[in-house]
């Protein structure tokens, strides 16, 4: 575990001697990475830093509202509401890593629009140890570690936290004084709720993800998951009142992880489940299955695609 006072000293110095008296922008996703990435830069060079958040549609429920709020002491934070140009560029695209290109050069493309109309010289990165090393194999691309830095000519980049772990990060959070929303935050990935909605994304299934995984976050709270969400995986047969309805199957993933590369799936209790499959089956009309997904990583990943 790193020394958090002495790391926070020199994060917040080795960013200031990097963009001496020039602008530098951030992705700012809400997650607990980009977040302290943002606090500690913000910190150290205060208005000489933008940072952007990106509403792409594919957050989670109230998520937008709880980063303007969190946030709202940067002045500088630009909220760029982009959620249609993301569906209408997901429209038809069902491959997962298709996907993934797709939202990461949406996400580059309003990116670029505010790093131009700011002018920024240098990129801030939340980039921490296990995104280098998941994204130096070949088992996903993260888009959050890629892609920007070579689209737009920065002068440089300045990743702080790169030698760190999650739980690392966390204790950074809490020392800046980051609301616990915030700092104990599950990791959620960079596509969103795209990767948890399998096929083609469509408002009517991010709408089921959305509300299905608000309901998994309450449920769960006292298991304490390292991550916990429902995931659309397709349709089935089911009743409801009298009628046969074909609903969405929705999945409850909630695993047990130290840095996501390994993670086992929670025992819940049968209570649990039960609370869960009535909540979400009862709650949003056109669900008619809730399964709980026990696979492990390995064999499975933690997110569907
Ligand atoms: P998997 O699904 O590979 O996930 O077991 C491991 C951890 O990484 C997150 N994840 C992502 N994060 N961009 C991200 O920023 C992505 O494309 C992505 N895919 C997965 C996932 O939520 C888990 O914490």
């Amino acid at each position: 575990m790193v020394d958090v006072e002495s790391f926070v000293t020199d994060a917040r110095a080795e960013i200031s001697e990097a963009l001496g008296e020039d602008t530098a922008i951030i992705a700012l996703s809400g997650g607990v990475d980009s977040s302290t990435a943002a606090a500690l830069a913000y910190e150290a060079v205060g208005e000489q830093l933008v940072p952007v958040y990106v509403d792409t549609g594919l957050m989670r429920k109230g998520e937008t509202d709880e980063i303007r709020e969190v946030f709202s002491f940067m002045d500088t934070l630009r909220i760029v509401d982009a959620q249609d140009r993301f569906l209408d560029a997901l429209e038809g695209v069902t491959d997962p890593e298709e996907k993934r290109h797709v939202i990461g050069e949406q996400f580059i493309r309003e990116f670029e629009t505010v790093a131009d109309e700011v002018d920024a010289d240098y990129l801030v990165q939340g980039t921490i140890y296990p995104d280098r090393i998941e994204s130096e194999g070949t088992i996903k691309s993260h888009h959050n570690v890629g892609g920007l830095p070579e689209r737009v000519d920065f002068e440089g980049i300045v990743e702080p936290m790169r030698d760190l772990y999650k739980d690392e990060v966390r204790e950074v959070a809490r020392h800046l004084g980051l609301e616990e929303i915030i700092s104990e935050r599950m990791p959620f990935p960079g596509p969103g709720l795209a990767v948890r909605v399998l096929g083609e994304v469509t408002a009517e299934k991010l709408e089921v993800a959305r509300e299905s995984t608000a309901i998994v976050e309450e449920e769960l709270e006292e298991y304490d998951p390292w991550q916990a969400f429902a995931a659309v995986l397709g349709k089935a047969t089911g009743v409801k009142g009298d009628n046969r309805v074909h609903g969405y199957v929705v999945a409850v993933r909630s695993v047990e992880s130290r840095d996501g590369m390994t993670a086992r799936a929670q025992e819940l209790e049968w209570e649990t489940l039960q609370k869960l499959q009535s909540r979400i089956a009862g709650t949003i009309d056109n669900v008619s299955r809730v399964v709980y997904d026990v696979t492990h990583k390995p064999p499975a990943t933690i997110e569907y695609e």
